[in-house]
């Protein structure tokens, strides 16, 4: 069966304060560290990339989840391999002609491939990029509009993680956007075990109880 992983996004901490800030997460129990590189032109946000993925590397050896919000995925392969990001999730939407390259190439450069879709864009768009004789190893169903942490759950985009989890009982499903203790019990029925939270983690008095209490319901 599929491993929970509990992944806070850092885009929630001091980044200020960025090393010890992932120092204070793994020391809570998270598995990874989901890190949110945004370009404008996807988002209406933009936060960090490459050098600070680099900077980041040399004081943590904690999985680096990466989740790309930018329209052109394929120029930052090489830079976030580089820099030492562990897993590299693309946007459907921003790789209609070229995720098999992107795949490949992010496979080449040690990394870990998703797929990520937003919520306006239907869960068939990602099915060839699963069923790929050289397949994405994980799919991260948006649960907001990308761009902000902070924002209310979306409750029906759970039709697409159950549709997901029917077809590829093993695949890695990771839901993104407004997961904490209310919401947590939605995504983990409907068979997401890869769990990102921002402000449930970052804003509790005790962050290592949120991260507990979100892997045993994914458990359970
Ligand atoms: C939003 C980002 C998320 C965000 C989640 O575009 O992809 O990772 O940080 O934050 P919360 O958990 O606060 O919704
Ligand atoms: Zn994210």
């Amino acid at each position: 069966m599929v491993k929970p992983k509990i992944a806070p996004s850092m885009l929630s901490s001091d980044f200020a304060n960025l090393a010890s800030e992932a120092e204070r997460m793994i020391r809570c129990g998270a598995d990874w560290l989901h890190m949110d590189i945004m370009y404008s032109h996807f988002v209406p946000n933009l936060t960090i990339g490459a050098p600070v993925i680099e900077s980041l590397r040399k004081h943590t050896e904690a999985y680096l989840d990466c989740h790309l919000m930018v329209t052109n995925p394929l120029d930052y392969v090489e830079p976030l391999g580089k820099a030492g990001a562990s897993g590299f999730t693309f946007h459907v939407e921003a790789s209609k002609d070229n995720w098999r390259e992107l795949v490949q190439q992010i496979k080449s450069k040690g990394m870990k491939p998703g797929v990520s879709l937003k919520p306006g864009t239907p869960i068939e768009e990602v099915y060839p990029l699963i069923e790929d004789e050289n397949p994405v190893e994980m799919v991260l169903v948006m649960t907001v509009e990308p761009g902000f942490g902070g924002q209310k759950f979306m409750p029906e985009m759970m039709d697409k993680v159950r549709a997901l989890r029917k077809k590829y009982p093993s695949l890695d499903i990771e839901v993104d956007g407004g997961l904490g203790p209310s919401t947590i019990d939605l995504a983990a029925s409907a068979g997401a075990n890869c769990i990102v939270a921002g402000s449930s983690v970052f804003g509790a008095s005790d962050p290592a109880h949120v991260i507990s209490l979100l892997r045993k319901t994914v458990e359970d």
